[in-house]
């Protein structure tokens, strides 16, 4: 049996269409339910339904052979782990944001930063003296509107969430942000024989 880590969230439609296309049967994945732990109808896959963030520590550690994640997300964790294929879906960027008016508040000797992005934004950050990295869980846009932060350090999609809220991205920190195929590296060689097939059709299938 092969195991999944899948996200849940916006990447999980276009995970499972993708594995769909492949030949996975992911009709257990459309049922509506709060089963964290699914199984093909044919007895061939496992499927955890997991927060994004946490794909790559399942990945690492063995318990799922696959994942798909961010590379935001393998960016922020640097698990140890194979990245297998871009699956070009999901694209965003990774930016600073804020007011655009206030460009100036990069250049602050102090610099307040909101993100949920700590280790990248510490390692992006690492140069200056006096920064203050505010660890948040969501709704990021909300910290400089509130006071909280001077800008944040967040992914941006359509960039719709900035422009509702007044903010603009201020730099652009790393683009081509896009899914991931990840696989761990002892079932890689234990279950070659199952997992490279299927991450063949996959190559193939974003081709
Ligand atoms: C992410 C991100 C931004 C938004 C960007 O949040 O933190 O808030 O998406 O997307 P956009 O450029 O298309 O507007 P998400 O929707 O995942 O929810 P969250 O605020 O709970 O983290």
């Amino acid at each position: 049996m092969i195991t999944f880590a899948l996200p849940k969230g916006r990447l999980a439609e276009k995970s499972a269409a993708l594995l769909a296309k492949c030949g996975v049967d992911t009709a257990v994945l459309n049922e509506d339910t709060r089963k964290l732990v699914l199984e093909s109808a044919d007895g061939r896959c496992g499927f955890f339904l997991v927060k994004p963030a946490d794909v790559p520590a399942y990945v690492e550690a063995g318990v799922a052979d696959l994942g798909i994640v961010g590379k935001d997300t393998l960016i922020e964790e640097g698990r140890d782990l194979y990245e297998m294929l871009d699956l070009k879906m999901g694209e965003c960027r990774l930016s600073i944001a804020g007011y655009p008016e206030r460009r100036d508040v990069l250049t602050n000797p102090h610099l307040r930063v909101a993100t949920k992005y700590v280790n990248t934004a510490r390692r992006i950050f690492a140069d200056r003296e006096e920064i203050e990295i505010i660890p948040l869980h969501g709704s990021i846009e909300l910290a400089p509107v509130t006071g909280l932060a001077d800008v944040i350090f967040d992914v941006v999609q359509t960039g719709s969430t900035l422009k509702a809220n007044g903010l603009v991205v201020l730099e652009d920190v790393y683009t081509g942000i896009t899914a991931r195929l990840v696989a761990n590296k002892v079932c890689l060689k234990t279950k070659a024989e199952e997992l490279l097939p299927l991450i063949e059709k996959l190559r193939e299938a974003v081709k």
